[in-house]
C-alpha cells in the first residue's frame, strides 16, 4: 500500500514515544501534549484538555455537509511490561498493553493525510482518555464532542489478523460489561453449632451455583452471554461460621435485550436464594459499557472504505463473539457509525492484549490511518 514514508516514520516514532511513557486513564497528560505537538506540526488547529486529557481537532472540509467523527483512545493499563522491546515502557507497572498507543498514532497519520488533501465535508478527530475505565467516552460525550456529528467511526488493533487485513463486522462486535456487588448478611457463630447461625459461606456457595443457571436457563441459547463470579470473600477462622460474604462478578451480553434479562435474573437469583436460607442480600449493580452493535448501513460504508484500502480479499469479518467491552459503544448509542479491527499480527509470539508481552505489527498503523482517511471522505453518503 502506498503511504507517505515521512508520515509513516513520524507515526511510528510517535507510537514508540507513547509506548515508552504510558499513562493511565484520565492521567494522559504527556500523551496529550505529545499528540498535540504532532497536530501543531501538521498545522491542524485543535483543543486539548477536553474531558481532562482528551483532544478534539475539527477539519472544516471543502464545503459544509454531514460531519464524520473519527475516534482513537489514548490510555494504558496497570500492567508490568515484559516485551524487552527497545521502546518498552519506562514506567513501572504501567504499559500500553492494548495498542492504544497505536490507535492514537494511526489517527495522527489520518490527520496528516487529511491535512494534505482536505476531505469534501467536515471531519472531527477525537483522541479520548480512559477507554480502559469505560468512562472516557461518556466524559467526552458530556463535553460535547458529538455535537453536530452525523456519524462516528473507530477501530482496534487485533493480533489474530495479519497487518493489511481490515475486519469489518455487521451487528454485535463487543459485549456490555456490567458489574454486580453483593453483600450477603447472615449470622456469625460457633463452627460446631450451625443451628444458631446463618452460614454466609454455604448460602454464598448456593448463590454462585444458582447463578450458573442464569445463562443456561434464562437466555436464548443462540445468544452469547456470560455471568462470572470473580470474587467470593468470606470467613475469618476454620471454627467460625461466617456471618457475611462478599460476592462480585461481571455480566456480559451482546444485545440490549439479553443484557436487560441477565441483569434482572442475576438480581432475582441472588436475592431469593439468600432469602431462602434467611440471609439478607444487599445487591448493587454498577452499569458498564453498553454492547457495541454495528448498524448495517454504516458498516457497509466502513467496508467500502476498507475495500478501497486493502482490496476485498483482505477485508475479513469476526467469526466468533467477542465478550470483551469497548467504550466506543457509548458513542454508537448516540450517533450511528461502525467499529472495525486493524490486523496487527506480529511474526513473534503474538501475546494477547492485556498481557505484559503484548505487541503489534507497526505496518498496521499505515492501514489504519488510510482507512480513517477513506471513511472521513464519505460524508456525502450520509446526506
Ligand atoms: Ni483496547
Amino acid at each position: 500500500m502506498d503511504f507517505p514514508p515521512d508520515l509513516f516514520a513520524r507515526i511510528v516514532a510517535l507510537r514508540r514515544d507513547l509506548h515508552r511513557r504510558p499513562e493511565l486513564g484520565f492521567g494522559e497528560h504527556d500523551t496529550m501534549a505529545r499528540i498535540s505537538a504532532e497536530l501543531t506540526a501538521l498545522g491542524l488547529p485543535h483543543r486539548t484538555g477536553v474531558a481532562g486529557t482528551g483532544i478534539v481537532a475539527d477539519l472544516p472540509g471543502l464545503s459544509p455537509g454531514p460531519r464524520i467523527a473519527l475516534r482513537a483512545d489514548t490510555d494504558a493499563l496497570p500492567i508490568q511490561e515484559q516485551t524487552g522491546l527497545p521502546f518498552a515502557s519506562t514506567v513501572p507497572g504501567v504499559m500500553h498493553a492494548c495498542g492504544h498507543d497505536g490507535h492514537s498514532s494511526a489517527l495522527v497519520g489520518a490527520a496528516g493525510l487529511l491535512v494534505a488533501a482536505p476531505p469534501p465535508h467536515p471531519v472531527r478527530l477525537i483522541w479520548q482518555p480512559a477507554e480502559e475505565l469505560g468512562t472516557g467516552a461518556p466524559a467526552m460525550i458530556e463535553a460535547g464532542v458529538l455535537d453536530g456529528v452525523d456519524a462516528i467511526f473507530g477501530g482496534h488493533l487485533d493480533r489474530t489478523f495479519e497487518p493489511g487485513t481490515l475486519v469489518v463486522t455487521d451487528g454485535p462486535v463487543n459485549a456490555s460489561t456490567d458489574t454486580f456487588h453483593v453483600e450477603l448478611i447472615g449470622r456469625q457463630g460457633h463452627g460446631a453449632r450451625p443451628h444458631e447461625t446463618i452460614d454466609a459461606i454455604v448460602i454464598g456457595s448456593l448463590v454462585v451455583n444458582a447463578l450458573q443457571t442464569v445463562v443456561s436457563r434464562h437466555v436464548d441459547p443462540a445468544q452469547a452471554a456470560v455471568v462470572t463470579v470473580g470474587r467470593f470473600d468470606a470467613g475469618t477462622a476454620p471454627n467460625v461460621i461466617a456471618g457475611k460474604a462478599i460476592l462480585e462478578g461481571t455480566i456480559r451480553a451482546q444485545r440490549p435485550d439479553v443484557r436487560a434479562r441477565l441483569k434482572d435474573s442475576v438480581r432475582r437469583v441472588v436475592q431469593t436464594v439468600g432469602a431462602l436460607h434467611g440471609a439478607r442480600a444487599e445487591f448493587q449493580m454498577i452499569d458498564g459499557t453498553p454492547p457495541l452493535v454495528n448498524p448495517p448501513f454504516h458498516t457497509a460504508l466502513a467496508r467500502e472504505a476498507a475495500v478501497e484500502v486493502v482490496g476485498a480479499e483482505h477485508v475479513a469479518v469476526l467469526r466468533t463473539a467477542n465478550m470483551g467491552g469497548e467504550d466506543f459503544a457509548w458513542y454508537l448509542e448516540r450517533v450511528p457509525g461502525a467499529y472495525i479491527r486493524f490486523g496487527g499480527m506480529t511474526p513473534g509470539e503474538n501475546a494477547p492484549a492485556h498481557s505484559g508481552r503484548f505487541d503489534f505489527h507497526e505496518d498496521a498503523l499505515a492501514y489504519a490511518a488510510r482507512w480513517y482517511d477513506r471513511i472521513a471522505r464519505m460524508g456525502a453518503r450520509l446526506g
